[in-house]
């Protein structure tokens, strides 16, 4: 695939399609939608308008970084700070699947409310990939897809036209346009992360402490994770639910513990567990347990896919 060519073919095809109209995006902060909304403002700069809504179940720094992407860039951002009512929502669930199914509703509830907003806007763009194409490819390279939807909102919202630009791309090739569009490689690199965030990485109820604690020690591990030279395809920590007794400054304790998970794969339908090098992980556990008051002890998880899941729940 010659990216150059694809590149200006898209901003003229969007073009074509868009004329003076202005377009809406949903971004998540994730691989495919930034480089998406890159390609959008560059095709039709002024014309761009990105929803990110912050579940608050984010990692550490993520939301800044994200809206920092977009700053120097021709595109109207609004993020919207959904914390408070994204944790009322999940108040007191302790279910995966529910937590899912809530977060998702109230998701589009929210980029509804924004977008209503904005007033009509005519065309809805989504960062689907050739992966995620699943219906005919007849229309695949069309700038136009009515037939494909992503969480059920082109059916719910009146659009004229879905553009999906990156529909033509795997994600390796996703990754080369967004550098050439100019996002920075902590982005464009970024490893999966789900769409209920970290509300799914704390198992059970979640709440704000809760979340605090997992992303601090989250950004312990990725801080000395990214360093390796061989990075794990995804690797995140967990708050478990199960408390264990420790011994800090000489005192007895009884706090959380956490898991960290690092795997290696080619699908993500199946992983290996990764082998960190032991002193990566004592030094992980150390810091874990050291700069984290409310964490008693960190423990390695060692399950492939299958029987395991990536995520725990
Ligand atoms: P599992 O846990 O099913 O994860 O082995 C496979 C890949 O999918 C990601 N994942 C999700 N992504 N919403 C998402 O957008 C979700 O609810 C979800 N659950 C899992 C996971 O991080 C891994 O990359």
């Amino acid at each position: 695939m010659n990216l150059d060519n694809y590149l200006s073919t898209w901003e003229e095809k969007i073009r074509n399609t868009v004329g003076k109209e202005q377009v809406l995006l949903a971004t998540s902060g994730g691989v495919d939608s930034s480089v998406c909304a890159a390609l959008l403002s560059k095709a039709v700069p002024g014309q761009l308008n990105c929803v990110f809504v912050d579940h608050g179940f984010m990692r550490l720094g993520e939301s800044d970084e994200i809206e920092a992407a977009f700053a120097n860039k021709p595109v109207r951002f609004i993020c919207v700070n959904g914390e408070e009512r994204f944790l009322a929502k999940i108040k007191g669930i302790s279910d995966p699947e529910t937590k899912r199914k809530l977060i998702g509703e109230e998701f589009i509830h929210v980029f509804e409310e924004e977008a209503k907003k904005l007033g009509h806007i005519p065309f809805l763009a989504q960062g689907t990939i050739s992966l995620d194409v699943i219906e005919s490819s007849s229309e695949h390279g069309a700038p136009i897809k009515s037939h494909h939807n992503v969480g059920g909102l082109p059916e719910r919202m009146d659009f004229t036209g879905i553009i999906e630009p990156l529909s033509g791309l795997v994600k390796e090739e996703v990754r080369v346009l967004g550098k050439m569009l100019g996002l920075p490689a902590s982005l464009v690199n970024r490893q999966p992360f789900p769409g209920p965030g970290l509300a799914i990485r704390v198992i059970g109820e979640v709440t704000k402490a809760k979340l605090d604690t997992l992303r601090q020690a989250d950004a312990i591990l990725r801080n000395e994770l990214d360093t390796l030279e061989e990075r794990p395809d995804q690797y995140f920590a967990v708050l478990t639910d199960t408390c264990a007794v420790g011994v800090k400054n000489d005192t007895r304790t009884f706090d959380p513990v956490i898991a960290i998970r690092a795997v290696n794969t080619v699908d993500f339908m199946h992983c290996d567990y990764t082998p960190l090098p032991h002193h990566v992980l004592k030094r992980v556990s150390e810091r874990i347990t050291g700069e984290i008051s409310a964490v008693s002890r960190v423990v390695y998880d060692i399950t492939s896919k299958p029987p395991g899941t990536i995520e725990w729940e």
